[in-house]
């Protein structure tokens, strides 16, 4: 499995209360994230076409998983559980963790576009939210996001 995201995957394997005790753990890698992304931020492209079957295999070889479920009625991770979320409104979904107060703020319905924007940098849309899965390769957050356009009955 191929993918690229600009984190050493090691991070992932800490235990997640550490992160919420202690969200200067996380600053820094926030910060090499954005140093990422304005390097490749010039090779945006709109009109990039996903393909469900990559972005499931994508989704599941990254951390996502991790964080979130994806079969419907399971609110027991950290993150909101992404069965339906295209369509939904941002942060009006249980989960352990429960909404931040910003993704609530930012209140977007979850679409394509809006997706699309959160996912490339969600800390720049949700300042200070705990959510660290970042696709920088539009073509990459395109495949995710057809996948999770499936994510419904
Ligand atoms: C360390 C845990 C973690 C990981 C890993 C993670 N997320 Fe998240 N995610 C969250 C949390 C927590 C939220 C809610 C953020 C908030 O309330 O500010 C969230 C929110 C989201 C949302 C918005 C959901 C909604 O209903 O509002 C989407 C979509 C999402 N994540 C997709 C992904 C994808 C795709 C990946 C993998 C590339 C990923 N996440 C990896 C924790 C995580």
């Amino acid at each position: 499995m191929h993918f690229e995201i600009p984190i050493p995957s090691g991070i992932f394997v800490r235990p997640y209360s550490e992160d919420l005790t202690s969200m200067s753990a996380i600053r820094p890698i926030r910060l090499f994230v954005l140093t990422a992304l304005l390097a490749t931020s010039a090779a945006y492209a709109d009109g990039v076409k996903g393909n469900a079957a990559n972005g499931k295999e994508l989704f599941m070889g990254n951390v996502c998983p991790t964080c979130h479920s994806v079969i419907k009625g399971d609110d027991l991770k950290v993150g909101p559980n992404l069965f339906g979320v295209v369509g939904r409104k941002a942060g009006t979904t249980k989960s352990l963790m429960g909404p931040s107060e910003n993704l609530t703020k930012y209140g977007v319905i979850w679409s394509t576009e809006t997706l699309d924007e959160f996912l490339a940098n969600p800390n720049a849309k949700v300042p200070g939210t705990a959510m660290i899965g970042i696709l920088t390769d539009p073509q990459q957050r395109a495949d995710v996001i057809a996948y999770l356009s499936t994510l419904k009955d």
